[in-house]
């Protein structure tokens, strides 16, 4: 799958395409990322690719021909494939979103800045507007990043077995059960009995009710978009229980 960036700043890229997974991924050829400079798009002397807002006001609005010919470029070589704007206006980026993406050829990222992007670009070239979160970063970049990130690792091949997704938070739409590696005992906190037993059929249930608790007590919300199925059900009675007895007791 190909990742083409469009930017101003490319070189906020190098770092975290260069390392751990995402580099591995890039030298098996899973993915391709290609930063393309906005910049190298202008034809004025000063490489402008921003100006001041018509109708006055702060900041600087980001200029509509260059990005216009740098995606004319792209579209020659690519054909249809989406053009994603990152920015606070856009759909909130959630692990569906990013399954969904994860089955396209390739994407258009584009970068914005300033004070915002001239309409027409989006009006011409923009098929989807994604958000990260409901805050305002300085620009389009790291959004770009989180999104390479969590849709290449939906691409087989990019996790290998040791990574594996299955058991992921959200994968399965709730949040993650607590993790424990050696030593047995720090600082007087024990690792959970269970884990230590061998037993399988014990650990798994032990997992899916964890996982369940913190999704029940962090992120309730999760748990109302989830069809539980009849053993989870039971679980969550159990828990529900146990923190109503927590609090008589
Ligand atoms: N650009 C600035 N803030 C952003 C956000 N929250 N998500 C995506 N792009 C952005």
């Amino acid at each position: 799958m190909f990742f083409d960036i469009l930017t101003l700043f490319p070189e906020m890229f190098t770092g975290p395409f260069d390392e751990s997974i995402i580099k591995r991924a890039r030298e098996k050829g899973i993915i391709e990322i290609n930063l393309i400079n906005i910049r190298d798009y202008t034809t004025d002397k000063h490489n402008t690719a921003d100006d001041t807002p018509y109708g006055g006001g702060a900041g600087m609005v980001m200029k509509v021909e260059p990005i216009y010919r740098a995606w004319q470029d792209l579209h020659k070589k690519r054909g249809e494939v989406p053009v994603i704007m990152l920015s606070p206006q856009g759909r909130p980026l959630d692990q569906e979103l990013v399954k969904d993406l994860s089955q396209e050829q390739g994407l258009i990222l584009l970068c914005g800045h300033y004070e915002g992007i001239d309409e027409r670009v989006k009006d011409l070239i923009v098929t989807d507007e994604i958000s990260i979160g409901d805050y305002v970063l300085t620009g389009g970049e790291l959004a770009a990043m989180v999104v390479v990130d969590a849709v290449a690792r939906m691409i087989p091949g990019v996790l290998g077995d040791q990574e594996s997704m299955i058991e992921d938070s959200f994968y399965n739409g709730l949040l993650d059960y607590p993790d424990y590696t050696r030593p047995r005992e720090f600082m007087g906190l024990e690792v959970p009995e269970v884990l230590l037993s061998g037993n399988h059929g014990a650990i798994e249930r032990w997992r899916r009710k964890e996982a369940l608790k913190r999704t029940y007590l962090r992120r309730p919300d999760l748990l109302q978009k989830k069809i539980l199925s009849k053993e989870e059900l039971n679980l969550l009675e159990e828990i529900k229980q146990e923190i109503e007895g927590g609090k008589n007791g």
